[in-house]
């Protein structure tokens, strides 16, 4: 008999596809990450430091000399390295003696209101995941405080920050907890800090697929209230702990995406510039509109700051690319930011160890390409720092 033809339920070889594969993870991750292993963040070196406070380095090393806040780390080569936790209060030794308050601790002021970023686009590896975690790491370390909420069920964000989404929220955990009909718990119990100084996570993983199954239970039996607004409510619980808040969207229209959409204040759509990634970004933003329309309908304000597109894996050398890239400008104009993601091997080897190229060594890399790729990201993620900025009333 011919072996290839054994006659097996679908649904069996399935779950043993799926039990093979979870098997092998598990093992790799064990050799590359072992579950008690404790992420942390790199040391930055005193150009860095100063650059992320804004200051010169000669600054720096004065207030060193001085006895002033935090000693950095001597390397034998004399170099000094920070910590994003000396970065952090060395910060807020300088907003002491600004001359004006927020020369140094860049975030909300009296009047100001929380900015919630949606970064979304149903096309899969659009680069939502890649933007929305460098966004979140480069404004904390930049002296926001920050919440990334990982809505996405393949919690990839998640994972980047250190959080094993099947190890490690076995008893919950993910913002269903907090948006869920029944007996929703307090938006606090499902937030953890991070490694990251002023970087909180809200992880996610696959039981925020209920939210998608019970909204339209819910809402037949007219128990859901105003389902786009439970994302919206549960933020409102902490608004005064956080700047900003940025929310990693899965790749799908589903009622998780409409409730983030209806809590932006702030929407980024990434995109790819290839003719299919822009083809589908047509239907996306159609049925985006068509269902913003019917929550419109009862009731919800849409207005919202603003919106942008960013470019994702962009390859200035391909002209493909930049006959698209020259048709999204003229169509969209300044909706379109002007700093490209650029693509890069360092962004995409740093993401298979779980890392944002935030976090890798840069001796890890050629230096040409660690820095291109860096220069990329602070360029872009710097543009949406002086959106928020502007929403606030400051340049
Ligand atoms: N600038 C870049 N340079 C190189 N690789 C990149 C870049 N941005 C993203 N990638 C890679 O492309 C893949 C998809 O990116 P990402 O996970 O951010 O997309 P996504 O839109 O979140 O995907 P999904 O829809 O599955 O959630 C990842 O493997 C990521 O490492
Ligand atoms: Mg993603």
């Amino acid at each position: 008999m011919n072996k290839t033809f054994i006659h097996e339920d679908l649904n069996a070889v399935i779950r043993q596809h799926s039990e093979w594969l979870a098997n092998q993870l598990h093992s790799q991750r064990e050799s590359l990450f072992p579950p008690d292993a404790q992420k942390s963040m790199r040391k930055f070196t005193s150009g860095e430091a100063a650059a992320l406070l804004g200051v010169n380095d000669s600054y720096l090393r004065k207030l060193n000399l001085d006895g002033k806040g935090p000693s950095p780390e001597l390397t034998p080569g004399n170099r000094r390295l920070y910590s994003a936790e000396d970065i952090q209060a060395l910060r807020v030794l300088l907003e002491k003696t600004a001359r004006k308050p927020g020369d140094y601790i860049p975030g909300r002021r009296d009047g100001d209101h929380l900015q919630i970023i949606g970064v979304m686009n149903f096309k899969g590896g659009s680069g939502k995941t890649t933007t929305s975690a460098h966004l979140a790491q480069r404004l904390a370390l930049r002296g926001y405080r920050v919440l990334g909420i990982d809505l996405d069920p393949q919690a990839s964000f998640t994972a980047l920050h250190g959080v094993q989404p099947e190890l490690d929220l076995n008893d919950g955990g993910t913002l269903y907890d907090a948006i869920r009909y029944e007996d929703p718990v307090p938006v606090r119990d499902v937030i953890r800090k991070t490694y990251i100084p002023n970087l909180d996570l809200i992880p996610g993983n696959l039981e925020l697929m209920e939210f998608e199954h019970e909204t339209p239970r819910a809402l037949a039996q007219g128990n859901a209230g105003l389902f786009f607004f439970r994302v919206k409510e549960a933020l409102a619980q902490v608004d005064t702990d956080y700047d900003v808040v940025v929310i990693d969207c899965p790749p799908q229209l589903g009622f998780l995406t409409m409730s983030a959409l209806s809590a932006a204040t702030g929407v980024l759509v990434t995109i790819h510039p290839e003719m299919l990634d822009v083809m589908s970004m047509s239907q996306f933003l159609r049925m985006t509109a068509d269902l913003m329309d019917v929550i419109a309908e009862s009731g919800a304000d849409m207005s919202h700051d603003w919106m942008r597109y960013v470019l994702t894996r962009y390859e200035p050398q391909d002209a493909p690319q930049n006959r698209i890239v020259a048709f999204l400008r003229t169509m969209y104009g300044d909706a379109v930011l002007n700093a490209p993601m650029l693509k890069s091997t360092a962004i995409s080897d740093a993401g298979l160890t779980k890392q944002t190229l935030y976090e890798v060594e840069r001796s890890a890399f050629t230096r040409s390409t660690y820095d291109r790729a860096i220069e990329s990201l602070n360029t872009l993620n710097d543009e949406i720092a002086d959106l928020i900025q502007r929403t606030w009333g400051r340049t």
